[in-house]
């Protein structure tokens, strides 16, 4: 199966990825999981890409699609893949087609401004897998630890409320057009992110069978 997640910024992409990837045992393929490892390692692409991210603004294209192209190819996306974060505009969308791949579904999760800057305040994410987690609504077995590596969690830097803002702008002006975009395929599925988590999941894997 190969997916896209649409959504803004903390409209749960990432969390039904995680439960996706686990039933379908597909890979979940997250640019911005990708983009932090990059600036963890402190790598050209992590560099070139900290002030965009810093700032709540998007990386360039091309440097992303490279990533994305070069992930595609591996040998575990062979028979799907989750895209968590791309496309989020519509020459990546555009990039995506010319690589020749037959998407399946794209699952858009619809969330409201308001409450997305309230949510991302309590979201705090693995230093080392990337797993996500919330201290309210999605609270691992110990506090401040990963369930999965037992690593460190801790709060995204762009989550402050201020730079949410800022990527909430930038989503509505760059990537809620790509909603249109794959109205026209057929392949839309919207999913409203406002339930609790497992509600939100059994939608969405209801979203993935019809
Ligand atoms: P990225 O990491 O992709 O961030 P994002 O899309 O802005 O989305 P998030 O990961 O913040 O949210 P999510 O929808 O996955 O929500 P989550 O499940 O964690 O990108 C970061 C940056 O990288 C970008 O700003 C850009 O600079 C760059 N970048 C990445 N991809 C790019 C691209 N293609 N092109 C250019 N630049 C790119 O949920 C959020 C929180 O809410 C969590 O704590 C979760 O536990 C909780 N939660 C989830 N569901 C619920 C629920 N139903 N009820 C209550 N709480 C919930």
């Amino acid at each position: 199966m190969k997916l896209i997640l649409l959504g803004a910024p903390g409209a749960g992409k990432g969390t039904q990825a995680e439960f996706i990837s686990e039933k379908y045992n597909i890979p979940m393929v997250s640019t911005g999981n990708m983009i932090r490892e990059a600036l963890k390692n402190e790598t050209e692409l992590g560099l070139k890409a900290k002030s965009f991210m810093d700032a709540g603004q998007l990386v360039p294209d091309e440097v992303v699609i490279g990533i994305i192209k070069e992930r595609l190819d591996n040998e575990d996306c062979k028979n799907g893949f989750i895209l968590d974060g791309f496309p989020r505009t519509i020459p990546q969308a555009e990039a995506l087609d010319k690589m020749g791949i037959e998407l399946d579904k794209v699952v858009d999760f619809e969330v409201p401004d308001e409450a997305i800057i309230a949510r991302m305040s309590g979201r705090r994410v693995c230093g080392a897998c990337g797993s996500s987690y919330h201290t309210q609504f999605k609270r691992p077995e110990k506090d401040g630890v990963c369930d999965k590596c037992g690593a460190e969690l801790v709060q995204r830097k762009d989550d402050h409320p201020d730079t949410v803002k800022e990527r909430l702008r930038v989503y509505h002006e760059q990537t809620e057009p790509l909603k249109d975009y794959y109205a026209k395929t057929g392949k839309l599925r919207i999913v409203d992110g406002q339930n609790d988590i497992a509600a939100i999941t059994k939608a969405t894997f209801a979203a993935l069978e019809d």
